[in-house]
């Protein structure tokens, strides 16, 4: 085992100290800004090393004790040893250097917070005999009896299910609300299960309860499914949405990669039209049940890809909101949504790699006029982003 001292001078975008030993950058897990550690080396490539830390010489004063007794096995915080204030300006940072670093704007707002601890409404489980989380680039999992991310009601049904045998099942996805609660299987369960949940799935099959749960955000109502995408962190999301509804200024929208159509419903009172576009079949079956519970009748959804569905058609949109997975948008949605012309684009993100690429290419016709990060997942390097773009006359 090869051992090094060394001072970590700055931090990566995942959170991780970076060291330099002859040039050479070494990434070190739980690693400050003036740190100076022993670490064992973990991974020795042509260009860089990884290690972890054997010991600590000297500490960080904006080291803080994790609160999580797991921090140093399971890989599902980076930052547990930064206190939230510290977590919020190195993630503002993290965004204002990656967008200046490669689409050279200076856009950048101050960062808004959400919770640190205990906002997680959904998670999923590994199972293997015990459950728990995948071990930091491994498939070894991790097991837990809580978890300080997720929702309480979450670790009290985690209490439930250490007392069931679930050696057959493969994944186990819990899903509260404001209001309810829903465990979904992934494999075998042999014995009874009585859980205090309302809905109870396994594979595609409902055993208990209607096989979806209700929410209710700032009164509007909505239904998550098992495989739906719903934003796990409620209060992060209505920051969210609220800066995406300051900008929606009437008109026609389209809210691209709409999920149960959340955004398209929250907005629609500020549009003329909002029509939806989501790949998920079961998201877009939510998101038109959505519509009716709500009583909205200047929503529609549709499901498809969305690069192809805007090249089959020809939709005007005085406003075009995105909120793309990691990957961004790909070359057929871009170009497709640039001949659309809208006045406006509305950016959600959840990589600002991705969101500098994409401003790059919208830059040619597009104004950026802001670019404000959010807080959605404290304690790890993760950011999201709404940025607003102006159609250049
Ligand atoms: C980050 S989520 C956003 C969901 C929604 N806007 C919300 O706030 O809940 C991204 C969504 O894009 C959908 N998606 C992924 N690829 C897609 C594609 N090629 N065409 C349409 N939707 C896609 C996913 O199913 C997912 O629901």
């Amino acid at each position: 085992m090869k051992k090094l001292v060394v001072k970590i001078e700055n931090l990566d975008h995942f959170g991780r100290g970076i060291a330099k030993v002859n040039n050479m950058p070494i990434f070190v897990e739980n690693g400050l800004i003036d740190e100076e550690v022993e670490i064992v080396v973990t991974k020795e490539k042509k260009n860089y090393m990884e290690g972890s830390v054997s010991k600590y010489l000297k500490t960080s004063p904006l080291r803080v004790k994790s609160k999580c007794i797991y921090f140093d096995k399971c890989g599902g915080c980076d930052l547990l040893h930064l206190s939230y204030e510290e977590q919020l300006k190195y993630k503002e940072n993290k965004v204002k250097e990656i967008i200046k670093k490669f689409s050279g704007l200076d856009c950048v707002n101050k960062i808004i917070g959400s919770k640190q601890f205990n906002y997680r409404n959904k998670i999923t489980l590994q199972v293997n005999k015990d459950f728990g989380y995948f071990k930091k680039k491994t498939n070894e999992i991790i097991a837990i009896d809580k978890c300080l991310l997720v929702d309480n009601k979450i670790n009290e049904i985690i209490k439930e299910l250490k007392q069931l045998d679930v050696s057959k099942v493969n994944k186990i996805v819990i899903k509260v609300t404001n209001l309810e609660s829903m465990v979904v299987f992934y494999g075998n369960i042999s014995n009874k299960i009585n859980l205090n949940v309302d809905t109870i799935v396994i594979n595609d099959k409902t055993i208990k309860g209607d096989g979806y749960i209700n929410e209710n955000i700032n009164g509007l109502n909505f239904i998550i499914s098992p495989t739906s995408f719903f934003q796990v962190n409620n209060v992060g999301m209505i920051n969210i949405y609220n800066k995406v509804l300051e900008y929606v200024d009437g008109g026609n929208v389209l809210d691209l990669y709409c999920g149960t159509g959340t955004i398209s419903i929250y907005v629609s009172k500020k549009a003329q039209n909002v029509l939806g576009i989501e790949l998920n079949k079961d998201a877009v079956k939510d998101a038109l049940i959505n519509k009716k519970i709500n009583n909205i009748a200047n929503v529609d959804f549709i499901s498809g890809d969305v690069g192809t569905i805007l090249s089959k058609n020809n939709f005007k949109a005085d406003t075009v909101i995105v909120d793309p997975p990691r990957a961004g948008l790909d070359n057929n949605s871009i170009n497709n949504i640039i001949k659309i012309k809208p006045n406006k684009i509305i950016y959600v993100s959840c990589d600002p790699v991705t969101l500098a690429r994409d401003l790059n290419i919208l830059n040619k016709y597009y104004d950026v006029l802001e670019i404000t990060p959010f807080d959605m997942f404290g304690n790890t390097y993760h950011v999201e982003c709404v940025s607003v773009l102006s159609r250049r006359a």
